[in-house]
């Protein structure tokens, strides 16, 4: 049976903002054809890995590509709560549960408002999804949905807390890192990125999220980058940080 979600709670963004969105969302388009699975993720909490990944997913969704966003934070997702995302009637079985009980993918799957935009959201937090993450059942929900739709985003837990990322980022086409501006080190990036590789899970590009007041703070001067107004985003591509 087909289900449909409400998200009750989106947000609507800044000029800014949306046009940031837009630009990351063309260079996806870039990529090429082999790109469909797509980590959203980051080296701390919260640095806008949902943030972008939502956004991302619904601009996707707008232009009219076929696109699901599977929350893969299975320790500490806030999402169906932040979102109001509900269904008129009955209940959500989300990713976690998906993957530890016997449930068809149908089931799973909610249709949205968006008629390109599915999404698979979580639920249920567990304290150690580990075994869900590194089984074959997440593997194959990956490639199945990659095969459905033009693009699967994954939002996912970050780097520096848990193996979950690297392990996620094992099976998807690249990621993409999120970095909170003035919050996060370079070092600390460099880090994430390492992990990244050892991962081997291509970087496809930077965004540098959540710069408030950036012409005068340090990070400014550090990325170089763009002032994109206050909560602005913007998109570097990988070269960028590789070149440093
Ligand atoms: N560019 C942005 N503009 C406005 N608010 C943002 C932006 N990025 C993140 N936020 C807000 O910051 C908080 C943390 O973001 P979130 O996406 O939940 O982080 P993460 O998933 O990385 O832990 C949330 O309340 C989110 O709505
Ligand atoms: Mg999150």
């Amino acid at each position: 049976m087909r289900k449909h979600a409400i998200i009750g709670n989106m947000p609507e963004l800044p000029y800014s903002v949306e046009e940031a969105i837009n630009g990351l969302r063309i260079n996806i388009g870039f990529l090429g054809n082999d790109i469909k699975k797509i980590m959203i993720i980051s080296t701390m909490p919260d640095e806008g890995k949902s943030f972008v990944a939502i956004q991302l997913w619904r601009q996707m969704a707008e232009s009219g590509t076929p696109t699901i966003l599977v929350d893969a934070d299975l320790r500490k997702s806030v999402t169906t709560e932040k979102y109001g995302i509900r269904l008129e009637n009955g209940k959500i079985y989300g990713t976690s549960y998906y993957l530890a009980n016997n449930f068809s993918l149908e089931e799973a799957i909610l249709h949205t408002d968006w008629e390109c935009g599915d999404i698979l959201p979580n639920t249920k937090n567990v304290i150690n999804p580990s075994r869900l993450i590194e089984g074959e059942r997440f593997d194959n929900m990956l490639n199945n949905l990659a095969e459905r739709y033009r693009y699967v985003f994954i939002d996912t837990p970050p780097l520096n807390m848990v193996s979950d990322g690297e392990r996620i980022g094992n099976r998807c086409d690249g990621a993409i890192l999120v970095v909170r501006g003035g919050a996060t080190s370079k070092s600390m990036v460099r880090n994430s990125i390492q992990q990244l590789k050892r991962a081997g899970c291509p970087l496809l590009g930077i965004v540098l999220n959540r710069v408030e007041g950036a012409r005068s703070g340090y990070y400014y001067k550090k990325y170089g980058g763009k002032y994109y107004g206050k909560y602005g985003s913007k998109y570097y591509s990988d070269k960028y940080y590789y070149k440093k």
